[in-house]
């Protein structure tokens, strides 16, 4: 078992182990209950949030034995050949149980013919047929198989949750990790567990030391708050020099600009909510300390609404530019002058009238 994959070891085995997606659960629990387990389900949503780990489990609750849960990969089985092949074998009862449970997940890969045998055994499946059919482009799924699915949208999860089983794996493996360096992991995770635990599986390398936030920003190219935080102070100056000054020292650190930019846009957008309306405040509490918090409120008060969204709009479009660019910093460093120059312009025109 110690030598399983971390995302593997503590995929959860029963519905208690779950965090988040209450709402697929709760609905799932009561349908099993009350025998009105549908024969089509659509989950959708973000790699990492569960798809995969809640079709099981479902399938498990429904005694379904190993042979009668099939999985298919319609990213590498996208044709028509792979789905008659599903038709031929549905109509076979299932070994033990009930049910056969078909999961086909990245289904929005599917070619269109094969879409369409999908949708025949969709209108007319066998009694122990379920299907759940999970992909993380909904919009990419035909309309008519949308309309033969009951759907659920399963959601980013918050950054705290991931904190809490990231902590319960690190306590589990005894990982020496310090709470900030969990954090930052969270943080940088995007909301999937799977990716916030495939790092933590990187990190194990170090077995005996305790791995501390700087090692994750020098592994994984994670940013640290304290950085974007930096950045932003001189964004507010009026003198280009200093920022420019910084970018230099990132780039001397070894900072990747483009997860850096990442980072820093993330941070703006804080900013912006906050400005279009303080209660906003609210929706990022998880993401940052109550020190950070208090921060982010403060470098609030040195933007106006409209300067936040333009200085965001403008190193969104400096981030596209840096693959591209000949030299990495100079996307990032024109929009740094970019933004300071616009605010001496709107000074001077102040005097001006
Ligand atoms: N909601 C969740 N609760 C607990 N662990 C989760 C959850 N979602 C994902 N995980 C962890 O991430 C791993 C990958 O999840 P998985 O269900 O395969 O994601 P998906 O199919 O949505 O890409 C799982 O093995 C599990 O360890
Ligand atoms: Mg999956």
């Amino acid at each position: 078992m110690s030598n399983l994959v971390l995302y593997r070891k503590y995929r959860p085995q029963s519905w208690d182990e779950v965090i988040g997606q209450e709402h697929v659960v709760r609905t799932l629990t009561n349908a099993i209950k009350l025998g009105r387990v549908s024969h089509a389900y659509l989950f959708s949503g973000p790699r990492g949030t569960g798809k995969t780990t809640i079709a099981r489990l479902l399938a498990k609750s429904l005694g379904c034995a190993d042979l009668d849960l099939i999985e298919i990969d319609a990213a590498s089985n996208r044709g028509i050949d792979e789905i008659r092949q599903l038709r031929e074998g549905i109509k076979f009862s299932p070994m033990a149980g009930k049910y056969k449970v078909f999961i086909i997940d990245e289904v929005h890969q599917l070619t269109k013919e094969a879409f369409n045998a999908l949708l025949k055994t969709l209108e007319e499946p066998p009694a122990h047929a379920i299907f759940v059919l999970a992909t993380t482009e909904a919009h990419k799924v035909p309309e008519t198989i949308l309309s033969r699915v009951q759907h659920f949208n399963f959601k980013r999860l918050a950054v705290s949750d991931i904190i809490k089983k990231l902590e319960r794996i690190t306590t589990a493996e005894k990982i020496k990790i310090d709470p900030d360096a969990v954090r930052l992991v969270a943080n940088f995770a995007g909301g999937s567990y799977r990716d916030a635990e495939s790092m933590l599986e990187q990190l194990r390398v170090w077995n005996d030391k305790t791995i501390i936030k700087q090692d994750i920003e020098e592994l994984l190219g994670a940013v640290d708050f304290e950085k974007v935080k930096i950045m932003t102070d001189h964004l507010s100056g009026v003198e280009a020099k200093q920022a420019i000054d910084y970018i230099g020292k990132l780039c001397e650190e070894g900072t990747d600009l483009q997860e850096f930019s990442k980072a820093l846009i993330n941070h703006l957008r804080k900013i912006m909510l906050i400005k279009v309306d303080a209660s906003l405040a609210n929706l990022m509490a998880q993401e940052l300390t109550p020190d950070q918090m208090e921060t982010v409120k403060k470098q609030a008060e040195a933007f106006s609404l409209d300067n936040a969204a333009k200085v965001i709009r403008i190193f969104m479009s400096a981030q596209q530019d840096i693959k591209r660019s000949p030299i990495p910093s100079l996307p990032i460093e024109l929009a740094v002058v970019e933004v300071i120059s616009s605010k001496g312009q709107i000074e001077s025109n102040k005097q001006n009238v």
